[in-house]
């Protein structure tokens, strides 16, 4: 039983470093295991829209831009839950998160009740680490997309910098509780 946590900052140390080591944390106290992905340390482009605007992603639910997508699109597939941790920015997820998020929803979203990703249940985290605002907006379009994907929206969680102490702990729960869950599950 694996949870993926999937975080987009190019700081180590900021807020979003800290919500994504929460979840970690609280999955792993379910007995899961759980590693957080970087992906401003990796290279993932963004859609190419390819040919008429379908690439390979809607024939065979797999992107033809060749870079480090392909790798975590199997690491997703694999995992059992997700935690999706973005900083705010523009009142939208990070550059970094919506070229991923938009890769994965054109394969696994045009997979329909068969995406990979089908009743998984996912996370999403908007820390806000500026003004505070833009987490409502950050978070509904983090909602769509995981409907888009058929996950299940396991919860939506807007952090602000002030509210930093409340949220890790809520995170840690919330993590903990959808890894115990899945377990449970999959052990039934
Ligand atoms: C381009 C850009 C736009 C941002 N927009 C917002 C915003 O709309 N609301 C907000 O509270 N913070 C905003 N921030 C601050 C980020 O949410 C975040 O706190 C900051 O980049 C520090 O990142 P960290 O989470 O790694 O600590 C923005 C930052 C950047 C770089």
């Amino acid at each position: 039983m694996n949870v993926l946590v999937i975080s987009s900052s190019p700081n180590t140390d900021g807020l979003t470093a800290a919500c994504a080591a929460a979840a970690v944390e609280g999955a792993r106290r379910a007995g899961a295991q759980a590693e957080e992905i970087r992906l401003n340390d990796l290279q993932v482009g963004i859609c190419q829209a390819c040919d008429d605007g379908w690439g390979t992603c809607r024939t065979e639910h797999a992107c033809q831009v060749n870079d480090e997508f392909q790798a975590l699109h199997t690491r997703v597939l694999e995992a059992d839950a997700l935690v999706l941790v973005t900083p705010v920015y523009y009142g939208e997820m990070s550059e970094r998160a919506k070229a991923f998020a938009d890769r994965l929803r054109r394969c696994e979203g045009t997979r329909g009740s068969e995406s990979g990703l089908a009743d998984k249940p996912v996370i999403a985290v908007a820390a806000a680490g500026g003004s505070g605002n833009g987490t409502i907006t950050c978070l509904a379009s983090m909602e769509r997309w995981i409907q888009h994907v058929k996950g299940h929206v396991f919860d939506l969680i807007p952090v602000k910098r002030w509210t930093r102490k409340n949220k890790l702990t809520t995170i840690r729960e919330a993590a903990c509780t959808m890894a115990r869950e899945t377990l449970e599950k999959k052990t039934a």
